[in-house]
């Protein structure tokens, strides 16, 4: 299968019907896409796929063959401003969903520049945190927002 992987061309011999989030992390050892319930429901496997939020737990990796995914390691390796916003408002806690909600709310600024409360909440009600960080992925969201309109 080839697709485009954080910005570069790739190619990986593997089932079509491998799940995206095994195809990235046992075949191409990119493990900061996260595992957590594997039926499309935590958001922790949250990639994008063509600039929109993609379950990867859910999504055939034959079905991205000629896409482009963007993982969080091709998100933290650019100058994002989500990633920016996340550390200086120390979001994570005990960190497991957070490259899903960064994924997320990256894609949520791709499609909508200054979200609103509602906004944030309806892009993110599908990433779930039992630490309870959302009131902070809120703030980190709003703080990208700054971050963007600087440059
Ligand atoms: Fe994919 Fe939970 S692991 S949504």
């Amino acid at each position: 299968m080839k697709f485009t992987l954080n910005g570069k061309p790739q190619e990986v011999a593997v089932p079509d019907d491998m799940p995206l989030l095994w195809v990235l992390r046992d075949a191409l050892g990119l493990t900061g896409t996260k595992f957590g319930c594997g039926m499309g429901l935590c958001g922790a496997c949250t990639v994008q796929v063509d600039g929109k939020a993609a379950r990867s737990c859910a999504t055939r990796g034959g079905d991205v063959a000629g896409k482009s995914v963007t993982t969080i390691e091709g998100v933290a390796a650019g100058d994002s401003p989500v990633v920016k916003a996340w550390c200086e408002l120390d979001v994570a806690q005990c960190g497991y969903c957070q490259p899903g909600q960064v994924m997320a709310a990256s894609a949520l600024l791709e499609s909508n520049a200054n979200p609103s409360d509602d906004d944030i909440d309806k892009a993110l009600m599908g990433n779930l945190c039992r630490c309870g960080t959302y009131q902070r992925i809120r703030g980190a969201v709003k703080r990208a927002v700054e971050i963007r309109g600087r440059k």
